[in-house]
């Protein structure tokens, strides 16, 4: 799939974003190995901690369906600037897929969006393997 292709999934997945405190409205669109995409957007709460990130709804509605293999996600905000995935985000990606593999792709409202893998994103994170390694 292009690049455009899954940006376009996440502008779309943004128009169900429910974002009321904050008025942050956000896209995501994650691509699976099966070429299926999982869209999901950002759910905000009025304790407002319980909010959920657009990339993790994706994860969850992806992972709820029992897809756990992934090949890039595509996160969309309204502003001009390219929004780049939050730390928890970030770490909950580091569960599924091998980080120097797999591709982000940030968009805000214009045509041009950064590309990066979520090792150069998240580099020296705690992972699975870190667990598995551990003596006990
Ligand atoms: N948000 C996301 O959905 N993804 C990001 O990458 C950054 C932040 C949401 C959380 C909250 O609903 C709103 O944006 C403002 O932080």
């Amino acid at each position: 799939m292009e690049d455009r292709e899954l940006i376009a999934k996440a502008r779309e997945a943004k128009e169900f974003s429910y974002s009321p405190y904050s008025g942050f409205r956000v896209g995501a669109a994650l691509l699976g190995k099966n070429g299926k995409v999982y869209q999901g957007c950002n759910i905000e709460n009025a304790a407002y901690t319980p909010t959920n990130c657009a990339e993790r709804t994706a994860v969850f509605n992806a992972v709820s369906q029992g897809v756990r293999e992934f090949e890039a996600i595509a996160v969309v905000g309204d502003g001009e600037d390219c929004l780049a995935p939050c730390g928890v985000c970030r770490q909950v990606l580091m569960e599924f897929v091998n980080p120097s593999e797999f591709y982000i792709l940030m968009a805000g409202s214009g045509e041009q969006y950064k590309k990066m893998t979520l090792e150069e994103l998240f580099p020296a994170a705690f992972s699975p393997a870190n667990l598995e390694k551990n003596e006990k």
